[in-house]
Protein backbone atom coordinates (compact mmCIF):
# COMPACT_ATOMS: atom_id res chain seq x y z
CA UNK A 1 0.00 0.00 0.00
CA UNK A 2 1.15 3.46 -0.88
CA UNK A 3 1.64 6.41 1.16
CA UNK A 4 -1.20 8.35 1.09
CA UNK A 5 -0.35 11.97 -0.03
CA UNK A 6 0.41 9.99 -3.27
CA UNK A 7 -3.26 9.49 -3.65
CA UNK A 8 -5.20 11.77 -5.52
CA UNK A 9 -8.78 11.04 -4.60
CA UNK A 10 -9.49 10.13 -0.81
CA UNK A 11 -12.67 9.06 0.71
CA UNK A 12 -12.41 8.27 4.41
CA UNK A 13 -15.68 6.73 6.41
CA UNK A 14 -15.45 6.83 9.95
CA UNK A 15 -17.60 4.94 12.55
CA UNK A 16 -17.92 4.71 16.54
CA UNK A 17 -15.14 3.45 16.48
CA UNK A 18 -12.98 6.65 16.20
CA UNK A 19 -15.19 8.65 19.06
CA UNK A 20 -14.89 5.86 21.83
CA UNK A 21 -11.49 7.32 22.86
CA UNK A 22 -13.39 10.27 23.84
CA UNK A 23 -15.78 8.76 25.52
CA UNK A 24 -18.29 7.89 23.60
CA UNK A 25 -19.72 4.01 23.75
CA UNK A 26 -19.72 2.38 20.58
CA UNK A 27 -23.27 0.96 19.04
CA UNK A 28 -22.48 -2.76 20.11
CA UNK A 29 -20.39 -2.20 23.31
CA UNK A 30 -22.73 -3.81 26.17
CA UNK A 31 -24.27 -5.82 23.86
CA UNK A 32 -25.57 -3.19 21.91
CA UNK A 33 -28.48 -3.00 25.23
CA UNK A 34 -29.33 0.82 26.70
CA UNK A 35 -31.06 -0.03 29.48
CA UNK A 36 -32.55 -3.01 28.73
CA UNK A 37 -33.65 -2.37 25.39
CA UNK A 38 -31.85 -3.46 22.02
CA UNK A 39 -30.06 -0.58 20.15
CA UNK A 40 -32.32 -0.69 17.39
CA UNK A 41 -35.37 -0.65 19.25
CA UNK A 42 -34.79 3.02 20.21
CA UNK A 43 -33.19 3.48 16.23
CA UNK A 44 -36.46 3.03 14.11
CA UNK A 45 -39.27 5.18 12.86
CA UNK A 46 -41.92 2.43 14.65
CA UNK A 47 -40.46 2.94 18.41
CA UNK A 48 -40.19 6.20 17.66
CA UNK A 49 -44.29 5.90 17.12
CA UNK A 50 -45.12 3.37 19.76
CA UNK A 51 -42.96 4.87 22.28
CA UNK A 52 -41.73 8.62 21.68
CA UNK A 53 -41.19 9.78 25.23
CA UNK A 54 -38.51 6.48 25.49
CA UNK A 55 -36.60 7.65 22.32
CA UNK A 56 -36.11 11.06 22.78
CA UNK A 57 -34.62 10.16 26.44
CA UNK A 58 -32.36 7.70 25.20
CA UNK A 59 -31.42 10.59 22.48
CA UNK A 60 -31.32 13.18 24.87
CA UNK A 61 -28.65 11.65 27.33
CA UNK A 62 -26.52 11.09 24.32
CA UNK A 63 -27.03 14.41 23.62
CA UNK A 64 -26.25 15.79 27.02
CA UNK A 65 -23.14 13.44 27.10
CA UNK A 66 -21.74 15.32 23.84
CA UNK A 67 -22.19 18.42 25.12
CA UNK A 68 -20.84 18.26 28.47
CA UNK A 69 -18.27 15.33 28.38
CA UNK A 70 -16.69 14.52 25.46
CA UNK A 71 -14.04 16.08 23.13
CA UNK A 72 -12.32 15.25 20.17
CA UNK A 73 -9.65 12.86 20.18
CA UNK A 74 -6.04 12.44 18.02
CA UNK A 75 -7.88 10.68 15.24
CA UNK A 76 -10.29 13.36 14.62
CA UNK A 77 -7.56 15.39 15.13
CA UNK A 78 -5.54 13.78 12.60
CA UNK A 79 -7.78 13.62 9.93
CA UNK A 80 -8.45 16.84 10.33
CA UNK A 81 -5.16 18.50 9.98
CA UNK A 82 -4.25 15.73 7.03
CA UNK A 83 -8.03 17.40 5.33
CA UNK A 84 -6.22 20.94 5.95
CA UNK A 85 -2.65 20.06 4.19
CA UNK A 86 -3.53 17.07 1.39
CA UNK A 87 -3.55 18.78 -2.48
CA UNK A 88 -5.98 15.97 -3.77
CA UNK A 89 -9.81 15.57 -3.33
CA UNK A 90 -10.76 14.63 -0.23
CA UNK A 91 -14.08 13.37 1.88
CA UNK A 92 -15.29 12.40 5.26
CA UNK A 93 -18.55 10.57 5.60
CA UNK A 94 -18.78 9.85 8.90
CA UNK A 95 -21.83 7.32 10.70
CA UNK A 96 -21.62 9.40 14.09
CA UNK A 97 -24.10 11.63 15.08
CA UNK A 98 -21.83 13.12 17.03
CA UNK A 99 -20.23 16.40 16.28
CA UNK A 100 -16.03 15.51 17.03
CA UNK A 101 -15.35 15.79 13.70
CA UNK A 102 -16.09 19.37 12.80
CA UNK A 103 -15.08 20.76 16.42
CA UNK A 104 -11.22 18.99 15.31
CA UNK A 105 -11.62 21.01 12.54
CA UNK A 106 -13.10 18.77 9.20
CA UNK A 107 -14.55 20.70 6.56
CA UNK A 108 -15.63 18.64 4.15
CA UNK A 109 -17.85 15.95 5.91
CA UNK A 110 -21.01 14.27 5.25
CA UNK A 111 -23.24 13.14 8.09
CA UNK A 112 -24.71 10.02 6.42
CA UNK A 113 -26.34 9.54 9.89
CA UNK A 114 -27.71 12.94 10.89
CA UNK A 115 -26.65 14.80 13.69
CA UNK A 116 -27.33 15.01 17.57
CA UNK A 117 -27.39 18.28 17.86
CA UNK A 118 -29.42 19.26 15.58
CA UNK A 119 -33.87 18.64 15.96
CA UNK A 120 -35.79 18.17 12.57
CA UNK A 121 -39.51 19.00 12.60
CA UNK A 122 -41.63 16.58 10.23
CA UNK A 123 -44.56 19.00 10.03
CA UNK A 124 -42.37 22.08 8.49
CA UNK A 125 -39.50 19.94 7.86
CA UNK A 126 -37.22 22.58 9.26
CA UNK A 127 -34.46 21.25 10.95
CA UNK A 128 -32.70 23.39 13.69
CA UNK A 129 -29.80 23.40 15.87
CA UNK A 130 -30.67 22.08 19.44
CA UNK A 131 -28.89 21.65 22.63
CA UNK A 132 -31.70 21.15 25.20
CA UNK A 133 -33.89 17.92 25.58
CA UNK A 134 -36.30 17.04 23.46
CA UNK A 135 -39.86 15.79 24.31
CA UNK A 136 -43.38 14.58 22.93
CA UNK A 137 -44.55 18.71 24.05
CA UNK A 138 -41.57 20.00 22.16
CA UNK A 139 -43.19 23.04 20.27
CA UNK A 140 -40.99 23.89 16.54
CA UNK A 141 -39.32 27.22 16.67
CA UNK A 142 -40.43 27.56 13.14
CA UNK A 143 -44.31 26.04 12.75
CA UNK A 144 -45.33 26.69 16.49
CA UNK A 145 -46.86 22.74 16.20
CA UNK A 146 -46.35 20.59 19.05
CA UNK A 147 -45.52 16.67 18.73
CA UNK A 148 -43.23 17.02 15.61
CA UNK A 149 -39.94 17.22 16.58
CA UNK A 150 -37.62 14.53 16.40
CA UNK A 151 -34.24 13.82 16.64
CA UNK A 152 -32.31 14.48 13.15
CA UNK A 153 -30.96 11.08 12.63
CA UNK A 154 -31.52 8.30 10.62
CA UNK A 155 -32.86 5.46 11.69
CA UNK A 156 -33.17 1.39 10.64
CA UNK A 157 -35.19 1.77 7.63
CA UNK A 158 -34.71 5.32 6.46
CA UNK A 159 -32.39 6.40 3.81
CA UNK A 160 -29.31 8.15 4.99
CA UNK A 161 -28.32 11.85 4.19
CA UNK A 162 -26.79 12.40 0.67
CA UNK A 163 -26.28 9.09 -0.65
CA UNK A 164 -26.24 9.60 -4.14
CA UNK A 165 -22.96 12.39 -3.22
CA UNK A 166 -21.76 9.50 -1.35
CA UNK A 167 -21.54 6.94 -3.91
CA UNK A 168 -20.52 9.03 -6.88
CA UNK A 169 -17.17 10.13 -4.68
CA UNK A 170 -16.63 6.66 -4.15
CA UNK A 171 -16.80 5.66 -8.10
CA UNK A 172 -14.66 8.36 -8.24
CA UNK A 173 -12.33 7.81 -5.70
CA UNK A 174 -8.57 6.25 -5.66
CA UNK A 175 -8.11 5.25 -2.05
CA UNK A 176 -11.03 4.67 0.39
CA UNK A 177 -10.32 4.12 4.09
CA UNK A 178 -12.75 2.81 6.85
CA UNK A 179 -11.92 3.63 10.73
CA UNK A 180 -13.78 2.10 13.71
CA UNK A 181 -16.56 0.53 12.24
CA UNK A 182 -17.74 -2.73 12.81
CA UNK A 183 -19.52 -3.17 8.83
CA UNK A 184 -22.85 -4.43 10.30
CA UNK A 185 -24.96 -1.45 8.81
CA UNK A 186 -25.72 -0.91 4.97
CA UNK A 187 -25.30 0.71 2.86
CA UNK A 188 -22.53 1.73 4.75
CA UNK A 189 -20.99 -1.40 4.97
CA UNK A 190 -20.79 -1.53 0.99
CA UNK A 191 -18.65 1.12 0.44
CA UNK A 192 -15.70 -0.57 0.12
CA UNK A 193 -16.89 -2.92 -2.58
CA UNK A 194 -18.28 0.32 -4.29
CA UNK A 195 -15.27 1.90 -3.94
CA UNK A 196 -13.06 -1.44 -5.08
CA UNK A 197 -15.24 -1.80 -8.24
CA UNK A 198 -13.73 1.17 -10.03
CA UNK A 199 -10.22 0.22 -8.56
CA UNK A 200 -9.80 1.77 -5.84
CA UNK A 201 -6.90 0.64 -3.33
CA UNK A 202 -8.77 0.09 0.39
CA UNK A 203 -7.44 0.14 4.07
CA UNK A 204 -9.77 -0.45 7.35
CA UNK A 205 -8.25 0.87 10.44
CA UNK A 206 -10.01 -1.15 13.43
CA UNK A 207 -9.72 -2.51 16.59
CA UNK A 208 -10.84 -5.66 15.38
CA UNK A 209 -11.54 -7.14 11.38
CA UNK A 210 -14.51 -5.81 10.95
CA UNK A 211 -17.52 -8.08 9.13
CA UNK A 212 -16.34 -7.44 5.70
CA UNK A 213 -12.39 -7.40 6.48
CA UNK A 214 -12.06 -9.40 3.81
CA UNK A 215 -12.73 -7.15 1.03
CA UNK A 216 -9.97 -4.82 1.72
CA UNK A 217 -6.56 -4.91 0.74
CA UNK A 218 -4.91 -3.65 3.84
CA UNK A 219 -6.17 -4.46 7.17
CA UNK A 220 -4.87 -3.37 10.37
CA UNK A 221 -5.88 -3.56 13.39
CA UNK A 222 -5.27 -0.79 16.43
CA UNK A 223 -6.66 1.79 18.22
CA UNK A 224 -8.02 4.91 16.09
CA UNK A 225 -5.90 7.32 18.58
CA UNK A 226 -2.79 5.15 17.47
CA UNK A 227 -3.64 4.11 14.42
CA UNK A 228 -5.42 7.36 12.42
CA UNK A 229 -2.22 9.47 13.37
CA UNK A 230 0.02 6.92 11.99
CA UNK A 231 -1.48 6.59 8.61
CA UNK A 232 -2.95 10.24 7.91
CA UNK A 233 0.28 12.29 8.17
CA UNK A 234 1.97 14.17 5.17
P1 LIG B 1 -20.26 -0.33 16.01
O1 LIG B 1 -20.50 -0.16 17.46
O2 LIG B 1 -21.05 -1.37 15.28
O3 LIG B 1 -18.74 -0.69 15.73
C1 LIG B 1 -17.69 0.03 16.28
C2 LIG B 1 -16.37 -0.59 15.84
O4 LIG B 1 -15.33 0.20 16.37
C3 LIG B 1 -16.16 -2.02 16.33
O5 LIG B 1 -15.76 -2.86 15.24
C4 LIG B 1 -15.02 -1.90 17.36
O6 LIG B 1 -14.13 -3.00 17.34
C5 LIG B 1 -14.31 -0.66 16.87
N1 LIG B 1 -13.62 0.10 17.93
C6 LIG B 1 -13.96 0.22 19.24
N2 LIG B 1 -13.08 1.00 19.89
C7 LIG B 1 -12.15 1.39 18.96
C8 LIG B 1 -10.98 2.20 19.00
N3 LIG B 1 -10.58 2.80 20.12
N4 LIG B 1 -10.28 2.38 17.85
C9 LIG B 1 -10.68 1.80 16.70
N5 LIG B 1 -11.77 1.02 16.60
C10 LIG B 1 -12.51 0.82 17.71
O7 LIG B 1 -20.44 1.11 15.36
P2 LIG B 1 -20.67 1.53 13.84
O8 LIG B 1 -20.01 0.55 12.92
O9 LIG B 1 -20.31 2.95 13.72
O10 LIG B 1 -26.59 3.77 12.96
O11 LIG B 1 -22.24 1.39 13.71
C11 LIG B 1 -22.85 1.72 12.50
C12 LIG B 1 -24.22 2.26 12.74
O12 LIG B 1 -24.98 1.36 13.52
C13 LIG B 1 -24.28 3.54 13.55
O13 LIG B 1 -24.02 4.70 12.81
C14 LIG B 1 -25.67 3.53 14.04
C15 LIG B 1 -25.71 2.11 14.50
O14 LIG B 1 -26.89 1.53 14.76
C16 LIG B 1 -27.65 4.57 13.14
O15 LIG B 1 -27.83 5.20 14.17
C17 LIG B 1 -28.53 4.63 11.96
Amino acid sequence: MRELQTYSNIVVLTGAGISAESGLKTFRDNDGLWEGHRVEDVATPEAFLRSPATVHRFYNMRRQQLIKEAEPNAAHAALAKFEEQFQGQYLLVTQNVDDLHERAGSKKLIHMHGELRKAWCTCCDETFTWEKELTTETGCPSCDQSGYMRPNIVWFGEIPYQIDEIQTRLLECDLFVSIGTSGNVYPAAGFVQFARSTGADTLELNLEPSLGNQHFLVSVQGKATDLVPQYFKL
